[in-house]
């Protein structure tokens, strides 16, 4: 039986990617900063009862590495390896744009989006050297192009393309794959405020016509995650509801 292991799972993306994963009979690892919450409980408990799976949830602080490293040894134990992982979880570091940037906000964007994902992989592809694996990473449009108030956010995710690479490359010979998902928009909690008005505007800035379902995207991490793109790896798959081609802002033609 297969493993995933998927980091900030127990809501958003990372739970619709869980419950991909589960729906194929996969186990499910799940990783959470507080596994103790309600939440996270109900997670591994719903995972196991609707996919008859078996799922674990961890605790694990994306900017303490013995705590990473603690945690893929506990996946290793209770699930014998890992087949894939999913590095999911973000600070989303709204608000900070360049001149406006303290010390403090860099270093809890990058400690947790950079050197976070970076020892996540690197345990990940401990755990890989033996069987192989695959290695997906989420990244944004925000590490191909520039916004408003997202630089140190852009600047990680631009990174973790680069580190996608380099994992292509120097684990390629242990039969691990790695690539990353460059993503636009995705559905989530957060849109449930905006107005019908701001979310039609929003939309009608996508070529697509919408933002990315969180199962478009999980359907995107099944794809590199699994032996469906077995000679894919060190590369970007974008979903971004064709955002990033708009050299202008997007603006639909009238009829
Ligand atoms: N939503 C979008 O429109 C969008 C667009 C492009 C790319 N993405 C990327 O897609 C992935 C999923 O997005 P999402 O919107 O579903 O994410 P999210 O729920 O906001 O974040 C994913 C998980 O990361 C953990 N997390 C959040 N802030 C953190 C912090 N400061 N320190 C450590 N962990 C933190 C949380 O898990 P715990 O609290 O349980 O640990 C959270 O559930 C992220 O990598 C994001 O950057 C999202």
């Amino acid at each position: 039986m297969k493993t995933v292991l998927i980091t900030g799972a127990v809501r958003n993306t990372g739970l619709a990617i869980a419950r991909r994963f589960a729906s194929e009979g996969w186990q499910v690892a799940i990783t959470s900063r507080d596994s103790e919450s309600e939440q996270a409980r109900k997670t591994v408990f719903d995972l196991e009862k609707e996919y008859g799976i078996k799922a674990r949830g961890y605790s694990m602080s994306y900017n303490s590495i013995s705590d990473i490293r603690n945690t893929f040894q506990k996946v290793k134990e209770d699930f014998g390896g890992l087949d894939t992982f999913v590095a999911n979880s973000a600070a989303l570091g709204i608000g900070v744009d360049l001149l406006g940037t303290e010390e403090a906000d860099f270093d809890s964007i990058v400690d947790v989006n950079l050197k976070g994902t970076f020892f996540c992989c690197q345990s990940a592809a401990e755990l890989m050297k033996e069987n192989g694996g695959s290695i997906v990473t989420i990244g944004s449009v925000q590490g191909t192009g520039a916004v408003a108030g997202r630089t140190v956010y852009g600047i990680t995710k631009a990174a973790i393309s680069q580190l996608v690479r380099s994992m292509a490359f120097e684990l390629g010979e242990y039969g691990i794959r790695a690539n990353n998902i460059v993503a636009g928009a995705i559905h989530s909690d957060r849109w449930d405020s905006l107005s019908p008005e701001e979310l039609a505007a929003r939309r009608s800035r996508y070529p697509a016509g919408r933002e990315s379902t969180e199962e478009e995207i999980s359907n995107a991490v099944w794809f590199l995650g699994t032996d469906l793109s077995k000679t894919i790896t060190g590369t970007d798959l974008t979903v971004d509801s064709g955002i990033s081609v708009c050299l202008l802002p997007y603006k639909k033609k009238e009829n």
